[in-house]
């Protein structure tokens, strides 16, 4: 279902932020049990300032965390992340119309979550870089070997911001996340900034069971951005 006229109805963002929600928000929009998971080896990539990993890590789930800036500093990173969650508040405010506030309710309660999985992130950051918790990535390739990682998750990027990346990258991206994985990838969610659906995910969908790479699209029990209660599930 199109929600959106148009590209010029997107959240206006002019670059791929450097943002988090927290393992709450994760769980729904992965549709996660995390029962399930309690003795798995977890990749979140991208992670950005997603505190999902700090909080898995607390639980004592074995959880690693990618993203293009995990080269920089906790410092670093609290600026931009600050800087870039100013910059979503304030575009935010010319499309509420695109999403739905049964969740958050209002711009100011998103913010508080963005702002505390900011905080609880940078809270780990700097320890668990160090233990090897927090590793630059930079897909669409992945410094890992084959099958490192029992789930693989990858939220708000690739489909999310299909205006920034073509179908090629799509492609070499999701292979990677596959090819790191021993049991399954999720990724979420399937529109773009305009509320569309992927345009080429029926194509993708025929390249991967050309490849035989077993695919699926499930419901989950989320839906912010208008039309988004879908992730891709890939198995082994
Ligand atoms: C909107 S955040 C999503 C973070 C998290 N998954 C979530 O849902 O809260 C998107 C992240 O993608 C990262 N990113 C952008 N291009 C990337 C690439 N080629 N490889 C790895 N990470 C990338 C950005 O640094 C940013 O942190």
């Amino acid at each position: 279902m199109n929600f959106a006229n148009s590209i010029n109805d997107a959240i206006q963002l002019d670059r791929v932020v450097f943002l988090g929600r927290t393992l709450s928000e994760y769980v729904k929009f992965f549709d996660l049990d995390l029962s399930q998971w309690q003795k798995a080896k977890i990749l979140d990539c991208p992670a950005g300032a997603a505190s999902f990993v700090a909080e898995l890590h607390q639980m004592g789930i074995d959880a690693v965390a990618g993203d293009l800036f995990f080269n920089l500093d906790a410092a670093t990173l609290q600026a931009k992340g600050q800087a870039d969650l100013a910059h979503v508040i304030e575009r935010l405010a010319d499309v509420t119309h695109n999403y739905n506030w049964d969740f958050y309710q209002s711009i100011e309660k998103l913010s508080t979550y963005r702002q505390s999985a900011l905080e609880k992130f940078l809270a780990d950051y700097p320890h668990g870089r160090q233990a090897g918790r927090y590793i630059q990535t930079v897909l669409p390739k992945l410094p890992f070997g084959d099958r490192s990682f029992d789930l693989v998750l990858s939220a708000n990027l690739l489909f999310l911001y299909s205006d920034c990346f073509d179908y090629a990258f799509h492609w070499q991206a999701i292979l990677e996340l596959y090819r790191v994985c021993s049991q399954e990838v999720r990724i979420y969610p399937l529109q773009g900034k305009n509320a569309q659906i992927y345009p080429l995910l029926d194509n993708l969908l025929n390249d991967l069971n050309n490849a035989g790479i077993s695919a699926e699209i499930v419901n989950v029990p989320w839906e912010f951005l208008k039309g988004s209660n879908q992730m891709l599930r890939l198995w082994r």
